[in-house]
């Protein structure tokens, strides 16, 4: 939660940094603020608000830009609420020091403690400026430099940052450090500019080089000399491992639509098609992937795989469990991460992990992977993010390559996961014999020509946006789906929820019956998936009851069908495919059905209230 950036250099730090900060605003945005150097002054401007908030007043005082050093914070609230004077950045007791942090500082209820016995007052409720305030005592008592006092302070820290510190009476050097929370750094040519971000979307149009800081290290980046980057707890020296960013601008801008979360809805063709490019071989009925080939028996001896996530990459791991289950037979677990992780698990060293994260920063995601790795699970990932924790934590894994999802709510990662999961579930049914090579082809056939089928499912955008008008103001929905699309009922919930803030709730549909039946009357949407494979008519029953019930159906079909078009209310039409394969089409109207609804009812589609894109806390 919360995106840093920060600048040094020879050009005006003020628009590098407010940009960055747009492009961080999906990490959080209940406040943002913003700290430049003139040479003489710290300048220091933050507002409860979004950037846009913050830009309003900068721009009323053309002074509070100009100069080359700046850092920046875009917020999502954890200690104190968000209000101008929690916002950051926060400046030591002698103003000299100015932080920003992305994290929790879990003890800083008892540093605070100390540091008041030692004459510190506080102006915010944060951990922030605690923590801002044990470096200045450390500078002072160890009458050391500020990379030293950041690297001290540290080490009496318990719980998560990603941060940025200025020391003014040292101007040429801003100091960064992380523990579960990202940074990374843009290396300017021969070290004459540095750029700091959560992310490297900041700096992208600047450089191309970036260092991805590791878990408990610290950088002293000095302009015009370089960076070095130390280990936090024996100060030991880190080689820095450039990185050449595949990144590009027109990648995390919006290109001509209204919001981030439409343009990845429409990405989809792409994003699916870049999932298994060089992966999904149909001619030659093969399926390579170097994650999985390199430790296949791994994955063919596994007792059981065990899938953890959060939120909707939780949902494509249900996903997963069936197609896992169904092809290649090996008997599937999907856990919440934030459960798992808590609750004393069983698992063995002849347990597979995957853990799926659209960021790879997700706090719970990480510290399942950490535990099952400490019992000597095999952990597999399956990331969006190239580089990030999660990524670099598990063992091997496979990129969903879906490109930056900005939106926070997920809609190409999701459809990216499950195409990674089915080939995945391919691949190991093949390599176990429970899947037959005609049937492996036919599946790998059906699989090349997704694209195109979601492709032609956007053609019916109007027609979702008519449907999407007429139930905008229903204040309950219910989503119903069995066998694979089951998952897909519980996503279109949980995407109606957080762009709409409407109450939608996701269910098997033949468990309707044991209890959310008493919800339905003549008032209630219910969006039910049915088509024409697997539980076909069992399906079609459950609408019978509902329709008996008085209740509106919206019902998701294959195209042709005629029996569910006599039922239902509506009937919004996928292109055939073989079942297992229907959760990459049906999912694609639900996600334009909310948000549609949402633009109609005029949320923040891309930001929408009390919620972040990355969840780097507990
Ligand atoms: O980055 P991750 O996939 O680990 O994120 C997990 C959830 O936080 C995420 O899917 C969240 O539920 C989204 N807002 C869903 O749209």
């Amino acid at each position: 939660m919360c995106g840093i950036t920060g600048y040094i250099g020879n050009r005006d730090a003020y628009p590098i940094v407010v940009n960055g900060l747009k492009r961080l605003e999906y990490r959080g945005y209940d406040s943002a603020g913003i700290m430049i150097y003139d040479g003489k002054n710290i300048q220091l401007t933050k507002t409860k608000g979004k950037v846009s908030d913050l830009e309003v007043i900068t721009n009323k005082e053309e002074e509070r830009k100009k100069g080359n050093i700046g850092i920046g914070h875009t917020r999502w609230a954890t200690h104190g609420v968000p209000n101008d004077v929690n916002s950051h950045p926060h400046l030591s007791k002698s103003s000299d020091l100015v932080i920003v942090h992305n994290g929790i500082i879990e003890n800083y209820d008892s540093l605070k403690k100390e540091l008041i016995t030692r004459g510190y007052t506080f102006k915010s409720d944060t951990d922030t400026e605690v923590l801002i305030n044990l470096i200045e005592e450390v500078k002072k008592e160890e009458n050391c430099k500020l990379g030293k006092a950041v690297q001290l302070a540290l080490n009496n820290v318990i719980g998560a940052y990603a941060i940025a510190v200025f020391d003014k009476t040292k101007p040429d050097e801003i100091v960064v450090a992380r523990l579960g929370s990202p940074i990374a750094i843009g290396v300017g040519e021969g070290n004459s500019e540095f750029f700091i971000a959560s992310d490297a979307s900041p700096f992208i149009e600047y450089t191309k080089n970036a260092i991805y800081l590791e878990d408990e290290e610290l950088a002293i980046i000095k302009l015009n000399k370089g960076i070095k980057v130390r280990k936090i707890k024996d100060d030991s020296l880190v080689d820095a491992n450039i990185q050449k960013l595949k990144l590009s601008l027109e990648q995390i801008e919006k290109g001509g639509y209204d919001h981030f979360m439409l343009k990845e809805i429409y990405e989809q063709p792409k994003a699916i098609t870049d999932t298994f490019r060089g992966r999904m071989l149909p001619d030659e009925g093969l399926i390579k992937m170097s994650g999985i080939d390199d430790h296949l028996q791994k994955f063919l001896n596994a007792n059981r795989i065990i899938i953890v996530a959060c939120g909707t990459s939780w949902h494509a791991g249900l996903v997963g469990e069936y197609l896992l289950e169904d092809m290649a037979r090996i008997p599937v677990e999907v856990e919440y991460a934030s459960e798992f992780r808590y609750r004393n698990p069983i698992v063995t060293a002849n347990d597979v992990v995957i853990a799926i994260s659209q960021s790879g920063e997700t706090a719970d995601t990480l510290a399942a992977i950490k535990l099952a790795k400490s019992k000597g699970a095999f952990v597999f990932g399956i990331c969006n993010v190239v580089g990030s924790s999660i990524a670099r934590e598990t063992h091997a894994g496979a990129y969903t390559h879906a490109g930056p999802e900005i939106g926070v709510a997920s809609t190409k990662a999701f459809t990216t996961q499950i195409t990674l999961l089915t080939l995945i579930s391919l691949k190991l049914a093949k390599s176990k014999g429970t899947l037959s090579n005609s049937a492996f082809r036919m599946y790998l056939q059906n699989m090349q020509l997704i694209p195109n089928k979601v492709a032609d499912l956007l053609k019916i955008d109007d027609k979702v946006k008519e449907i999407a008008a007429v139930y905008k103001d229903a204040p309950n929905c219910l989503y119903l789906g069995r066998g694979f699309n089951f998952p897909v009922a519980l996503e279109g919930a949980l995407k109606l929820k957080e762009i709409s803030y409407i109450h939608a709730e996701g269910y098997p549909a033949a468990e309707m019956k044991h209890g959310p039946i008493a919800l339905i009357d003549e008032n209630m949407p219910i969006f039910v998936i049915a088509t024409n494979k697997g539980h076909y008519e069992k399906v079609v029953s459950n609408i019978q009851e509902i329709k008996s019930r008085s209740g509106k159906i919206i019902a998701i079909v294959t195209q042709g069908d005629t029996q569910v078009r006599k039922i239902a209310d509506h009937v919004i039409e996928i292109p055939e495919t073989e079942e297992a394969l229907t959760p990459l089409l049906t999912t694609i109207p639900l996600q334009l059905l909310s948000y549609h609804i949402a633009v109609m009812l005029g949320k923040n589609v891309d930001q929408p209230r009390n919620l972040a894109k990355s969840v780097t806390v507990e």
